[in-house]
């Protein structure tokens, strides 16, 4: 099959570039080694949360801001083309203080972010209950902040993959994709299995498999993470808000099920869920709403964050013509994974990116080059 784009992963980053570079009149073709979706874009919790999940300093800031606006602009654009809702909240989120140190990074974040304008506001313990009646009572403090919120990640798949099919897009799925194809040192497809699939421009939006796209002469250094997560049952909904402490959050879900994360564990590829997990993400839940003690346990599952060695996100040209990263995007996928979709679909159309992209090239890894330290919320 030849086309003018090829993109590698079906996942929410992946899609977005197809949806886009499709409605540009690119001949456009996702190949996805399982299900559109499978893994890290359906397995997340939905968090859209820069504010909550990203630290002052971090060259990360810009972009989650970027991405929680285009989010604001992408739900009622996709509900309009497809018909479906991605259930983007907007009653904000609430993160909670349980000891002096969480409070202290509290008034932290609030200080820092209504310096820079954003709204956060600080809540005395009386004033989270009442925003949040089925919190802990040993609550002692808490940061509102309106602008986060969650989305349906699982509908946002749904959304993305039809709109890029009707704007022409193809995506085979099933198929791993194991190599470039390289023709006179410039990138000519890919390889899946016997099959090569040919076009002068490749994607990797491989999410935690973007490390193993051969012939890629510095391949993007992404290693799964795994996320454990748990959906407690419950109908009416418990929470109003996103609700987070600095140990982990819940995501209330307009399905009326209510989901607790999470873990970062170095485990491979393996997606087990484990006891240990499990504890950790209960503990979690129970120490923000010790009321979900009493409520069913519906399901938990664990996802594979594409995590880098300083926690950025690996977004722009490779080191063969032709081939670009869109990954890495470790903690925040779904928060700025449509958005990086956009701004690579964008670089392969010859437009410049809304956003520095200095910060996220592939070429910090390159041999010789100092490391930085990974990201730290506070
Ligand atoms: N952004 C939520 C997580 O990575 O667990």
């Amino acid at each position: 099959m030849d086309a003018d784009v090829i993109i590698v992963g079906g996942g929410i980053v992946g899609l977005s570039a197809a949806r886009l570079l499709a409605a540009a009149g690119a001949r456009t073709v996702v190949i996805e080694r399982a299900r559109v979706g499978a893994e890290a874009s359906t397995a997340a919790a939905g968090m859209v949360a820069p504010q909550a999940e990203t630290a002052e300093d971090s060259p990360l800031l810009e972009l989650a801001l970027r991405g929680r606006d285009h989010h604001l602009a992408l739900a009622p654009a996709l509900e309009a083309e497809t018909g479906l809702s991605v259930d983007l909240a907007c009653r904000g989120l609430i993160e909670l203080a349980f000891t002096g140190e969480d409070l202290r990074r509290l008034e932290a974040r609030r200080s820092w972010q209504t310096r820079r304008g954003l709204a956060a506001e600080a809540l005395g313990p009386a004033e989270v209950r009442e925003s949040e009646p089925n919190v802990n009572p040993a609550v002692c403090g808490g940061l509102y902040i309106p602008g986060d919120r969650c989305v349906d990640n699982v509908r946002l798949v749904r959304a993305l993959a039809a709109s890029a099919v009707a704007r022409g897009a193809s995506i085979v799925t099933g198929r791993p994709v194991t190599g470039l194809v390289v023709e006179s040192g410039v990138v000519a497809g890919v390889q899946a299995a016997a099959e090569a699939f040919r076009a002068p421009v490749v994607i990797n939006a491989m999410g935690a498999w973007a490390s193993q796209l051969a012939g890629d002469p510095l391949p993007p250094p992404v290693e799964p993470v795994r996320g454990h997560i748990v959906a407690f049952d419950m109908a009416p909904a418990l929470l109003r808000h996103v609700v987070c402490s600095p140990r982990g959050y819940l995501v209330p879900r307009a399905d009326g099920r209510t989901l607790a994360g999470s873990t970062t564990e170095r485990a491979g590829f393996d997606k087990i869920v484990t006891a240990a997990g499990l504890g950790t993400v209960l503990g979690i839940a129970l120490e923000i709403a010790p009321i979900l003690g009493d409520v069913p346990v519906a399901d938990s599952w664990v996802g594979l964050r594409p995590g880098t060695p300083d926690g950025l996100p690996v977004i722009g040209p490779g080191m063969l013509p032709g081939l670009f990263h869109a990954a890495g995007l470790y903690r925040n996928g779904i928060l700025m994974g449509p958005l990086v979709g956009e701004i690579v679909a964008g670089l392969v159309r010859g437009l410049a990116s809304p956003v520095d992209l200095a910060p996220f090239s592939v070429t910090r890894f390159a041999a010789g080059r100092p490391q930085l330290v990974p990201e730290r919320v506070d």
